[in-house]
């Protein structure tokens, strides 16, 4: 199957610093993995990687055969429509209601939708993560988790084969953040692949889904689905 994601010896250098170091992976379509490893280890930049927030210092990144490593800035609308990004901290637009939040994304993918079409697309995805109810609340009117959600349909509005989220449960209680990580293992049902950097070891162990480690910038291990809880079993 060709790969959605593609890393080939992929190194990222800051001054001394080497964030990301020689590193090659390859994610599938519609496949659900997560990124480990200590603070530092390189996840965030592995994944402002692919969406092109950061260029590699060497190697190639290839998402969904576009080449982040050399795509120029007139073609950068075409990855941006590919990836969907969820944040920690959710980056929702504070005097926009859940409805426009998403909407708003969609008209910045798709210039040319309609406000009805947008409109009634948004509905739809903030239906999918369970917030029909509140698509006309404004995010200081939601919990974390629902702001979250909101998030979510956000980056998945324009259903892009890749959702990308750095520590997406970072400021979520246990309980949420296991309802949230769910929310994701739908999203990845419904064929967009999914990569989630996260501390939350618990979830990971919990998910059995493919766990990659970081340490120091490398690859240090590749735990195909099913066997996560063996692997944490053995390094504790
Ligand atoms: N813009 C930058 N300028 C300089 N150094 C950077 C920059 N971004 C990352 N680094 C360095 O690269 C290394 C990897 O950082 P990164 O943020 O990718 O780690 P991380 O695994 O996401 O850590 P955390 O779990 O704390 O979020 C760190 O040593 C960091 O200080
Ligand atoms: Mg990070």
């Amino acid at each position: 199957m060709t790969p959605l994601v593609e890393f080939v010896g992929v190194s990222r250098v800051y001054g001394q610093v080497v964030a990301v170091d020689d590193l090659s992976l390859r994610v599938s379509p519609g496949e659900m993995a997560f990124l480990v490893g200590p603070s530092g280890a390189g996840k965030s930049t592995l994944l402002r990687l692919i969406n092109r927030e950061v260029r590699p210092s060497h190697g190639e990144v290839w998402v969904d055969g576009l080449p982040c490593h050399d795509l120029p800035v007139t073609r950068l609308a075409e990855l941006r429509r590919r990836v969907g990004v969820v944040f920690q901290d959710f980056k929702l637009l504070p005097r926009l209601t859940a409805l426009e939040n998403v909407a708003f994304a969609l008209h910045v993918t798709d210039l040319r939708i309609s406000d009805d079409e947008a409109d009634e697309r948004s509905l739809d995805a903030l239906e999918a993560v369970g917030l029909y109810e509140k698509a006309a609340s404004y995010p200081g009117e939601l919990s974390g988790g629902q702001q979250q959600r909101v998030a979510i349909a956000r980056a998945v509005v324009s259903q892009p084969p890749l959702l990308i989220a750095d520590e997406p449960t970072g400021n979520l209680d246990q309980e949420t953040a296991w309802q949230i990580t769910g929310l994701l293992e739908d999203i990845a049902k419904f064929g967009t692949a999914v990569l989630v950097a996260t501390h939350n070891m618990e979830i990971v162990a919990r998910a059995q889904r493919r766990v990659l480690s970081l340490a120091s910038g490398r690859l240090v291990d590749d735990v195909p689905a099913g066997r996560a809880a063996r692997m944490l079993w053995a390094t504790s």
